[in-house]
């Protein structure tokens, strides 16, 4: 029998498959074989929230949760977020090599030459309530750019795929800084080809009178290091969703907005913006224990804690705690943080964590040190989107082009009725009919 099998023994007829094991994984497809009878459809498995289920073959990034592992392209994010720039790295997880010193020169100014809106999209963002939240602003302008782009659909032809890569990595901040620009009522900025990725974002958000806007090298520096460390992380719940409506062919920006919707939820990108509420309702570093009691009793969770691939300090956790060291070198030390470090603290020593393999995750120190850069809560999500928007797009093409995929259509347990009898209307009496609590 060749070593890397699995053989099973169905006890409900006594016959034994022997099933390839390749890569760790047994293909999920291989099991059907296994049937009682000629009507029996055959084995699946049950994976509510796939936690056990590979979904893609894929070569972007890299994840060991237990050792706190994670590379992009085979290089370790410590040193990518060290020495390199987003758009390098944008540039690295979309082609699979760093780019040379004229490549990357040519990369940013495609990128650069891509980041004004039409006009028409501007006009379609100034419709939005004055209170909307800059997030849901983001994820339906994004859909929206669909209708300025109509040969987006043609999502077979390479060039036309690029072509939309780069305009969506060039335009994210630019309707990011629109929202925000909206949503406190100053009028909107447009982009300055002078400055870099991250210093034109900043002077689309903070532009004021001054005829030339010049950031501030270190939270420009810091936030570009913060766009590295967002710039992807495999399967997760918005990725996830990001190759499974491109799958059904849609558009990448009807994909990129369906997966930033993904994004915006407390549990996943919203965490951050979680976080920053969850420290002002602490409120000092002496209600910690009270608070810790709390979740313990099940009150709730410690946002920015936990992961479901991480079992091990977050390492892009660590490397945010640097970086906020040096942002708050210039702006200096925010309240938040004493909490938050307290915070970990304690909750590292605790029991119920320590059992519970629980760590501060990305988004536990990035929304202290978002609000010491001078943004507002309510941005801390969006500020995850435009980086990851390149990681959506590099697995969104890893997916067109992988023969393996299909559309993404997983199967169900029945659990309902049986087919039932059809009742009339006047001999219906009073219904059971309730939501689910
Ligand atoms: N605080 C308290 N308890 C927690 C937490 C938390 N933050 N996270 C997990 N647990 C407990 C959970 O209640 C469960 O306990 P028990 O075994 O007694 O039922 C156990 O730990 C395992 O948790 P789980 O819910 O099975 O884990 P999961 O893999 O399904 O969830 C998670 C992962 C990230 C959704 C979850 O840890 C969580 O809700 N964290 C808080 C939200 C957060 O910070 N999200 C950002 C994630 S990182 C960035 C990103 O992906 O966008």
């Amino acid at each position: 029998m060749p070593l890397d099998t699995l053989t099973i023994t169905d006890n409900r007829t006594g016959q034994i498959y022997t099933l390839p094991i390749e890569n760790g994984t047994i293909r999920a497809i291989d099991l059907r074989k296994i049937k009682t009878g000629h009507d029996d459809f055959g084995l699946m498995t049950y994976d509510p929230a796939f936690t056990n289920t590979a979904s893609c073959r894929s070569a972007i990034t890299y994840i060991d949760g237990d050792k706190g592992i994670l590379r992009y392209r085979g290089y370790p994010i410590e040193v990518l977020a060290e020495h390199c720039t987003y758009l390098e790295v944008a540039y690295l997880l979309l082609f699979g090599e760093l780019p040379t010193q004229s490549e990357l020169k040519t990369w940013v100014f495609e990128i650069t030459h891509h980041t004004m809106l039409h006009e028409t999209t501007k006009k379609f963002m100034e419709g939005f309530r004055d209170f909307a939240h800059p997030m849901a602003m983001l994820v339906s302008t994004v859909a929206a750019l669909s209708t300025v782009y109509p040969d987006a659909k043609n999502v077979h032809d390479p060039d036309t795929r690029l072509l939309q890569i780069k305009r969506l990595i060039g335009k994210m901040p630019s309707i990011a800084a629109m929202s925000y620009r909206h949503m406190v009522g100053f009028p909107y900025v447009y982009p300055d080809n002078d400055l870099t990725y991250t210093e034109n974002f900043m002077n689309m958000l903070w532009k004021m009178v001054e005829p030339k806007y010049v950031a501030n090298p270190v939270i420009a520096r810091a936030l570009d290091i913060l766009f590295v460390l967002h710039a992807d992380h495999e399967q997760n719940c918005s990725t996830n969703t990001m190759r499974a409506v491109g799958s059904a062919q849609a558009d990448p920006y009807l994909a990129t907005a369906s997966a930033a919707s993904a994004l915006s939820g407390p549990l996943h990108g919203g965490a951050n913006e979680e976080v920053l509420r969850m420290l002002d309702e602490i409120g000092s570093k002496n209600n910690v224990p009270a608070y810790i009691k709390k979740i313990k009793e099940g009150k709730g969770k410690l946002m920015g804690f936990g992961h479901r691939v991480y079992k091990n300090y977050d390492p892009r956790a660590k490397i945010i705690k640097w970086a906020a060291d040096q942002v708050f070198e210039v702006t200096g030390r925010n309240a938040r943080l004493e909490i938050a470090l307290e915070l970990e603290r304690i909750a590292l020593e605790d029991d119920y964590f320590v059992q519970r393999k629980l760590y501060p995750n990305v988004d536990f120190y990035s929304g202290i040190m978002y609000q010491a850069m001078g943004f507002k809560p309510e941005m801390f999500t969006v500020l995850f989107a435009i980086p990851r928007t390149v990681g959506w797009l590099t697995q969104w093409q890893e997916m067109i082009v992988d023969p393996e995929q299909k559309i993404a259509r997983p199967r169900q347990i029945w659990i309902g009725h049986d087919t039932r009898e059809f009742v009339p209307m006047e001999k219906r009496g009073k219904t059971e009919a309730v939501l689910q609590k």
